[in-house]
């Protein structure tokens, strides 16, 4: 699924204006947030066990902001959204990046079933970061995006 040039520049601009809000911490910290509590069977896959994350009940951001190796991976997962916004419109090299984060995750013994929710954890973090930026017509170009990074990343599996 291709994207307008309208598109394209609506994304990207949002996005800035989320990073500059928010920075990559907090994006990255709110795909986490709905990633733990949307999909609790991630919080104990290997290597987030060494974030030593509840395993079980609510997650709140203050589980997350109180561990610097979680902000760390968050900053590491929205660098890598940032990459995939960029890369928007450039069809082929979308896809390949996209294939590669769904090559290093398959690495990781991440199984495609961890991605079943990803496209609709993405759409809300990706909503609530906007906050009063949000418009019924971008969230539908979002969740084109989001429907995209989930549908490329398990096209590996
Ligand atoms: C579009 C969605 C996602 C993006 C952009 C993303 C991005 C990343 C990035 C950039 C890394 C770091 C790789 C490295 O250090 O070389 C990573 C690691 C990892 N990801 Fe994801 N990820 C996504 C979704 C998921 C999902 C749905 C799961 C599982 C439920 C997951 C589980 C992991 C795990 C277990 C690691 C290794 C963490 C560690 O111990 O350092 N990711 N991811």
């Amino acid at each position: 699924m291709a994207f307008s040039a309208n598109e394209v520049c609506e994304l990207q601009q949002s996005w800035d204006n989320m990073i500059k809000e928010h920075g990559f911490d907090g994006v990255g910290l709110a795909v986490l947030l709905g990633l733990y509590n949307e999909a609790p069977s991630s919080r104990s896959l290997y290597g987030y066990s060494r974030f030593s994350l509840p395993q079980d009940g609510v997650i709140t951001i203050e589980d997350l902001t109180s561990r610097p190796l979680v902000i760390e991976h968050a900053v590491k997962v929205a660098s890598a959204l940032d990459r995939i916004i960029k890369l928007l419109g450039k069809q082929d090299d979308l896809k390949a990046f996209l294939e590669d984060v769904g090559e290093a995750h398959k690495m990781l013994n991440v199984g495609s079933r961890n991605f079943e929710k990803i496209e609709d954890i993405l759409s809300r973090a990706i909503g609530e970061s906007l906050g009063p930026m949000k418009t019924d017509d971008l969230m539908q170009s979002w969740d084109k995006a989001c429907g995209v990074m989930k549908q490329f990343i398990i096209s590996v599996y």
